[in-house]
């Protein structure tokens, strides 16, 4: 039964579905208008699945497990409301296309998603996905690569991966996807581990101690002085040396104050004074890699006497 062409969009759900009467027409139908798609639909794993080893009825009809029951659109292609689009400019609201790909893609990797910031952003799953054709490997990205993918939206974090210092994720040997499941997570930032020091030991696992002296910093979190997408300084560091230790030793009569006045430059000791009121002047023995010059074990120390961290 055909639907008067005055039957509402999908959008309006108060005009119900406006599939409800349609009936399942077969691959093959739809190759007579769609060749192109369905030819390049053919490399999919998708279709080796659907094709080859269909689960039910719905599934054997390969096209239609995704798009709907398509006869109302064979016999009247013009009303966008009788297949289930998933283009932007198609308008199927993207709560039907993403519930479509969840009906066989829930739980797992996308526990998280409803409530994810994607979700609330009104992402669909073809935002980041494409399964009409294979342009990767795996995850029938829209992009060649998971990180092209992201960088479609996320143009900021491109930018700091370009930066001196970074992790080789420009080099494809990384992906943001080591770091973020961008079908939601439990933690913030997408994050795939429950702190940020939980994901950075899951490479770097030499730094998750335990240390018989623990520099605290380094325990509370290692965005403290790294930043995750890349620096401009040595080693993904937010700042400077010696800065980046004085931002929190400075106090009084702490290291960074009493060390590296000038005052007590070692030239100030044969007369060649600097004036006093200069007390944050930088001294020579700042140079370089400064603190770390004595206090080398900056991530904790597991020497008897390594207190202060120089050992
Ligand atoms: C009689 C020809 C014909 C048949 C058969 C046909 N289609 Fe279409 N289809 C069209 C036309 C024409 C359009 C509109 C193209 C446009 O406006 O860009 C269209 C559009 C679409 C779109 C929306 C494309 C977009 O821009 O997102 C999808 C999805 C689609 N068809 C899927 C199917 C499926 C699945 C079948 C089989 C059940 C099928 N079609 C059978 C002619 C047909
Ligand atoms: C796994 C779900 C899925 C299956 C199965 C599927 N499609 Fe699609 N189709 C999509 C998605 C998602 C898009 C949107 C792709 C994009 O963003 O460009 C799409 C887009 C389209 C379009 C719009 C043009 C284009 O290529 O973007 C047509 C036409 C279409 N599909 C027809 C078909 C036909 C014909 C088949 C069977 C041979 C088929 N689809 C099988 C999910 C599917
Ligand atoms: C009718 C069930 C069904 C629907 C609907 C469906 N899929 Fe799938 N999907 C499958 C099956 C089956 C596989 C193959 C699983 C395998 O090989 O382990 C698969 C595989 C995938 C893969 C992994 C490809 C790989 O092996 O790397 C992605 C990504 C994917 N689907 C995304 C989607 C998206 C996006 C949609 C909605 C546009 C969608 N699927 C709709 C059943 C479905
Ligand atoms: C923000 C981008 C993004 C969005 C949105 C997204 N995905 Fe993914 N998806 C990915 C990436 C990246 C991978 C990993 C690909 C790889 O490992 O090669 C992936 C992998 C998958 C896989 C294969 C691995 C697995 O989990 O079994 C499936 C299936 C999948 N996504 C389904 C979906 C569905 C369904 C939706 C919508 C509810 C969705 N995705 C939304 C980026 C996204
Ligand atoms: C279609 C656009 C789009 C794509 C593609 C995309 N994102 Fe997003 N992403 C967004 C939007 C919109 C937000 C929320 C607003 C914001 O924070 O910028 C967001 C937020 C995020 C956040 C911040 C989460 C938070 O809690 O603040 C992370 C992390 C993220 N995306 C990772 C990824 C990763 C990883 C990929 C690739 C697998 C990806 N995104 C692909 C649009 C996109
Ligand atoms: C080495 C791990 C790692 C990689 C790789 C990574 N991120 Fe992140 N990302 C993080 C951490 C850690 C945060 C900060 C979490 C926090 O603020 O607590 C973050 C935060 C974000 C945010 C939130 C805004 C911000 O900048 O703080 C977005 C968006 C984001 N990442 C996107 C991406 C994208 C896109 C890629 C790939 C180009 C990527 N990330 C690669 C670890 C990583
Ligand atoms: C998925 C694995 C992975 C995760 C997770 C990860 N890293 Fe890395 N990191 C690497 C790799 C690979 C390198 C490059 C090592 C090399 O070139 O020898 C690297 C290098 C670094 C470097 C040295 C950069 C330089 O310029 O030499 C720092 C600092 C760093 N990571 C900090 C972090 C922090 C902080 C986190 C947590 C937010 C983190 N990493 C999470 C894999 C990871
Ligand atoms: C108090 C500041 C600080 C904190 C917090 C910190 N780091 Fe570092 N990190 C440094 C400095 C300074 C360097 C440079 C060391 C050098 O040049 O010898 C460095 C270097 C690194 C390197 C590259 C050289 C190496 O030692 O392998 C990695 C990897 C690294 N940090 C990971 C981490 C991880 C993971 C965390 C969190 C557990 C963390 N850092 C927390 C200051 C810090
Ligand atoms: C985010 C703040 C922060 C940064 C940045 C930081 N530290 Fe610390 N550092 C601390 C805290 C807090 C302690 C523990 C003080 C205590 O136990 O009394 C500490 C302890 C130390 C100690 C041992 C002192 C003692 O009394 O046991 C040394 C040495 C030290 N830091 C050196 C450095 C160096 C070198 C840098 C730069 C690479 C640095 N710190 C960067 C906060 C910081
Ligand atoms: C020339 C070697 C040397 C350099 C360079 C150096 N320190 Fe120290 N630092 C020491 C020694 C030795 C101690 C131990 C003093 C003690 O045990 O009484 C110490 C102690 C400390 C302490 C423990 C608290 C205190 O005042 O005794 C902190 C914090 C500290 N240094 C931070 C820094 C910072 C930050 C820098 C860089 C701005 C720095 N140090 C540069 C040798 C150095």
């Amino acid at each position: 039964m055909l639907l008067p062409a005055t039957a509402g969009a999908a959008s309006d759900p108060a005009a119900g579905d406006p599939m409800a009467n349609a009936r399942y027409v077969g691959e093959k139908r739809c190759g007579e208008c769609h060749d192109t798609e369905r030819e390049l639909f053919g490399h999919t794993q998708h279709a080796k699945a659907f094709r080859s080893n269909p689960r039910d009825d719905v599934e054997r009809t390969v096209c239609e497990a995704c798009h709907g029951p398509g006869s109302l659109h064979v016999a009247n292609s013009n009303d966008k409301s009788r297949i289930i689009g998933f283009s932007k400019d198609w308008g199927t609201p993207v709560s039907v296309q993403n519930a479509k790909c969840l009906g066989c893609h829930s739980g797992e990797q996308r526990i998280h998603w409803p409530g994810s910031v994607h979700a609330t952003n009104r992402l669909a799953c073809s935002d980041c996905h494409n399964p009409m054709a294979r342009f990767t490997a795996s995850g029938l990205l829209k992009k060649a690569s998971i990180t092209e993918t992201c960088q479609t939206c996320h143009q900021q974090q491109r930018a700091e991966f370009r930066k001196r210092s970074h992790m080789p994720v420009p080099e494809g040997k990384m992906s943001c996807e080591d770091c973020h499941n961008p079908h939601g997570s439990s933690a913030k930032r997408l994050l795939k581990a429950e702190s940020v020091n939980e994901l950075c030991y899951t490479c770097h696992a030499e730094k998750r101690g335990p240390f018989l002296w623990e520099h605290a910093p380094v325990r509370e979190n290692c965005a403290n002085c790294h930043l995750p997408h890349g620096s401009n300084q040595d080693k993904l560091l937010a700042q400077a040396r010696p800065v980046l230790c004085q931002n929190c030793h400075s106090g009084q009569g702490g290291m960074g104050h009493q060390l590296f006045a000038a005052n007590t430059l070692p030239t100030n000791l044969i007369g060649l004074a600097v004036p006093a009121t200069n007390a944050t002047a930088g001294s020579r023995r700042t140079i370089s890699r400064s603190c770390q010059n004595c206090h080398t074990q900056v991530h904790g120390s597991n020497h008897p006497s390594g207190a202060r961290l120089q050992r």
